[in-house]
This record gives structure tokens, C-alpha cells and sequence, in this order.
């Protein structure tokens, strides 16, 4: 007896499951057919070939019957998933694991898409769904930036902000579910497999070669001190340099987290001078303190938001009132009074100051970040510090100030050519004759920077042929730099380009875009 009731208990389960997923499947129909809004539990039944009430047997309310349908295609989603990466060996193999499961048609068909998107649209109003999503999101994120991290930290792009690639990762992988659902027809999977290899190469070139890993397996990529660079220049896909939402990701991942540059101290001498920078959407303000210390604040009043100093440089008195109506601030940003206190019932000036930034003065120049944490910049940029510290930055004096140029391409492009050296015998004919063949892109445990020496031939254009010649000895540089031009990467956006007479920076700030 006890086995048979076993038995049937298992079967009754059995057919339980079986009955619930039938009912989910007509669920997902009934979306497509129907839209979310207009499913009704007589359309699933219709569907499913049952009667409401085995429906509402199953399933107390039309709710619950969704929310179980938005859970079994988040659950069969995630199984493929795990089911995908526990066959893959490597970062390389998970990724493109990662890419098949969402290209398999099991998976991503127009109907799935369609329900997808339909709860998506739905889920603003609905924390149940907004959780499933999140879930998924960063499960997805997780793994993603997990794989990314692990082929940085063993390959030689250790630049690569593994965040910001995985986003961009995770945005093309959602774009083949939006294109599979909006144009079911010409929804290409082979050539979205392309895309996500070509993009896979793009940012660790070569790691992502179609081949059997067994019989071929990557290269063997090993870093060292002044590793040559010119083995790993690639280019990123097209789309990344006129696709606004990876410009949003760019922003918030990258340029948001990492130290900019604001400046030069020696332009803070005194007592209430203060800078300032703009961002990526954010406003930075950065001041000379009454002890001589430097506070970085974002420029914006804790009353209307409005700047509390204008232009990109100024001096305050002994504190910053802002110009909109009044509200003043210590140097420190702490909040000092406001016009007609008496009529902020309840404000306290404790907690109203300005809202700090993490500032650092690397070698003179000060930098900001607005969020985030992680290394200072000097931990950063230890690998080159043997190299910028006999220069004496911090002494230097701005000569021509600063010069800003706005140009109709995106930011990266400007970098893509700057970073290599491939462009200097045309496009710098006199730089050439100045240090012709003994240019080279190097790089440091991630650290980008490039060095050419002022060699003794003679020079067809008159002022380089000069320069060499009254080219004096530097006493405080030790001999190996005697002739050296350096240039330093600070990623993501700054050079840092050493002379021996002289030096300079450039840096690009990204407007949009396109811009
Ligand atoms: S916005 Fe600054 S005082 Fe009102
Ligand atoms: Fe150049």
C-alpha cells in the first residue's frame, strides 16, 4: 500500500507540474497574441483547451498566473545559462558560451522576446517583476564582468575597465532580443555571433579566434616592464563610437570613477583660488583652503543646485557665496549662512554643505573623481613613477594656459591614433627627424606611456636641427633621460607629455557622443 500511494503521489506531482506548464505556455500565447493588459484567465484557458476553473485551480488569480509565467522564463533562461558555462573551460569559452545560449532559438524566439519585453514594459509599476529582472541583470553582470576581469588581469590589456566592457557586452547581448522581437524576419543569428566575436576581439584582440580550444589553444600572452605594445593595437567595432547608450555606460563606468585632471596647484597659490571642471554631467569645484590644503566639492548649491563659482577659475574671499540667491560657504564647504534662516523652518546648516569629492595632487596636478573609490592615483600610476619622478612637476609654472578646441567625433578616436606611435612619420614629419626610429609605445602593468630619443642626425627642417643642438645638459636628470621625450597615458581621457625643456598635457572631456 504505502508504495502504491507513493507512486501516485509522484504521479499526481507529476501531472500537477505538467498541468502548470501547460497553463504557463498558454500564458505566454495568450501575451503575444493578446498584450499583457488584455490577458484574461478565459483566453489562457481557451488557449490551453481547459476550463477557467482548472485555471483558478491551479493558479488563485490572473496575477499570480503572470508573475509564475515571468518566473518560469527568468528560471529556464538561467538553467541554460548555468547549463552552458558548467560545459565551458576558460573566461574566453564562457563568454561565447554566454552569447550561444542567447542565441539559441530555445531561448530567444520572437515569442519569448515579445513576453520578455511585454513584462519589462510592465514592470515599472510592479516590484515582483522589477525584482525578477534585477535579478537576472545582475546574475548576468556578475558573471560577465567576472569573465572580463579574469582575461584583463592574464592578458596585457590590463587598461581594460572590465565594468565598462561587461555593460557593453550585456547591452549588445539585450540588443539581439530587442532586434529578434522588432524584426523577427530578418533577425540574423549567424551574423549576431559575428558581431559579438568581432566585439569580443576588438577589445582582447585574437583571444576570440574560432578554433577548437583543444587543438589550438590562445596564445600565451605574458606582461613585463616595458612590454611593446605594437603587438596589441586593435580597433574597437564601429558601433562603440556613435552609440549613445554605451556613451552613458562610458560616462557613469569610466569617467565617473577615474581620477580627472583639474589642473596645476601652482594655479591654487593662494587663499580662496579655485578651479573648476565639468564632466560627464557632473560639476566639480576644487579651492584652496585657509591651512593650504585643497577641498574638492561638486559645484552645486545644496539650495536650487545652482554653481556656486562660475567660469573655470577665480578667487572667493574668504568663503563661496553663491550667486543665485545668497548661500555661503566656508572653505571647507561647510554651509555658513543663508539669507532669511529664519524662514527654513527646521534646516539644519550642519548637514547642508557643500557635497565633497575625493581630490589628489599627483606630482603637482590635481585631479578629481567624482565616484567611486579604489587605488589613489599615485597607486595607479606607481609603474611609471621611476620614470615622471626626476622631472620636478610639482615645481613647474604654467607658461600658455590652457587651450580647448571642440571637434565633431567621438572621444575615443582621438586616443585610438595618439596612442600609437604608427602615426608620427606622417603626421609628424618634424618629430621624426627629432626622434625617428627610436619612438616606441610601451606599457607598464597597464600603464600606456611612449618614448622617443633626440638622436644626433642632422635634420632637414631648420628648427629641429636647432633644437638638437642647443639642447643643453639637464643636471637633475639622471642620464638615460638626458634626450628622452616621454609621454604618459593617465587613463582614460590625459597625456602627459614630457619634454626635457618643457611639458604639456592634453586631454579629451566627451560632450556627447559625437562630440
Ligand atoms: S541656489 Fe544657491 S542660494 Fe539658491
Ligand atoms: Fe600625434
Amino acid at each position: 500500500m504505502a508504495i502504491t500511494a507513493s507512486k501516485s503521489h509522484a504521479h499526481d506531482a507529476e501531472s500537477r507540474q505538467d498541468r502548470r506548464a501547460q497553463l504557463v505556455e498558454a500564458t505566454m500565447e495568450a501575451i503575444r497574441q493578446f498584450g499583457i493588459s488584455r490577458v484574461t484567465v478565459a483566453k489562457v484557458a481557451s488557449l490551453a483547451g481547459l476550463s477557467p476553473g482548472i485555471v483558478n485551480f491551479y493558479f488563485q488569480s490572473k496575477e499570480q498566473l503572470l508573475l509564475d509565467t515571468l518566473r518560469t522564463i527568468a528560471f529556464d533562461y538561467e538553467q541554460a545559462v548555468r547549463g552552458a558555462l558548467d560545459r565551458a573551460r576558460g573566461a574566453e569559452e564562457s563568454l561565447l558560451a554566454i552569447v550561444d545560449v542567447n542565441l539559441d532559438e530555445h531561448i530567444l524566439n520572437p515569442r519569448t522576446a515579445s513576453v520578455w519585453y511585454a513584462f519589462w514594459g510592465e514592470s515599472q509599476a510592479r516590484q515582483d517583476y522589477l525584482r525578477i529582472f534585477g535579478e537576472r541583470e545582475a546574475a548576468m553582470q556578475a558573471r560577465i564582468f567576472s569573465f572580463f576581469e579574469s582575461l584583463r588581469e592574464a592578458g596585457t590589456r590590463t587598461a581594460v575597465n572590465a565594468k565598462a566592457v561587461a555593460r557593453a557586452f550585456d547591452a549588445l547581448i539585450d540588443s539581439f532580443w530587442e532586434d529578434c522581437m522588432a524584426d523577427p524576419e530578418g533577425f540574423d543569428r549567424a551574423a549576431s555571433r559575428e558581431m559579438c566575436v568581432a566585439y569580443l576581439n576588438s577589445v582582447f584582440p585574437g583571444r576570440f579566434e574560432r578554433r577548437c580550444p583543444e587543438v589550438d589553444p590562445p596564445p600565451e600572452r605574458t606582461r613585463a616592464d616595458g612590454e611593446d605594445r605594437q603587438d596589441i593595437q586593435g580597433m574597437l567595432a564601429p558601433w562603440t563610437y556613435r552609440n549613445p547608450e554605451l556613451f552613458d555606460v562610458e560616462m557613469e563606468a569610466i569617467f565617473k570613477r577615474q581620477w580627472l585632471l583639474v589642473g596645476h596647484a601652482s594655479e591654487l597659490d593662494e587663499v580662496g583660488d579655485y578651479l573648476t571642471f565639468d564632466a560627464a554631467g557632473e560639476r566639480a569645484l576644487v579651492v584652496r583652503d585657509r591651512d593650504g590644503g585643497l577641498n574638492a566639492f561638486h559645484n552645486v548649491c545644496r539650495h536650487r543646485g545652482s554653481r556656486v563659482v562660475e567660469g573655470t577659475r577665480g578667487r572667493c574671499r574668504r568663503s563661496i557665496v553663491c550667486p543665485f540667491h545668497g548661500w555661503t560657504y566656508n572653505l571647507d564647504g561647510s554651509l555658513k549662512s543663508v539669507p532669511a534662516f529664519k524662514t527654513f523652518a527646521g534646516l539644519d546648516k550642519t548637514r547642508h554643505g557643500l557635497v565633497p569629492l575625493d581630490v589628489e595632487v599627483w606630482h603637482g596636478f590635481v585631479f578629481v573623481r567624482f565616484q567611486g573609490e579604489g587605488a589613489s592615483l599615485a597607486e595607479q600610476l606607481a609603474p611609471v613613477e621611476h620614470l615622471v619622478a626626476p622631472y620636478r612637476m610639482a615645481d613647474m609654472k604654467p607658461l600658455g594656459g590652457h587651450y580647448r578646441k571642440e571637434y565633431d567625433y567621438n572621444w575615443k578616436i582621438i586616443h585610438d591614433v595618439d596612442n600609437e606611435g604608427y602615426h608620427v612619420p606622417m603626421a609628424h614629419p618634424s618629430l621624426q627627424q627629432l626622434y625617428g626610429k627610436t619612438y616606441r609605445d610601451l606599457e607598464i602593468d597597464g600603464v600606456a606611456y611612449s618614448t622617443g630619443t633626440v638622436d644626433e642626425r642632422p635634420a632637414k627642417l631648420w628648427s629641429v636641427g636647432k633644437y638638437k643642438k642647443l639642447l643643453p645638459r639637464f643636471d637633475h636628470l639622471p642620464e638615460r633621460h638626458q634626450r628622452l621625450w616621454l609621454y604618459v597615458g593617465v587613463f582614460p581621457n590625459l597625456v602627459f607629455a614630457i619634454y626635457l625643456d618643457m611639458m604639456e598635457f592634453y586631454m579629451t572631456v566627451p560632450l556627447s557622443v559625437g562630440r
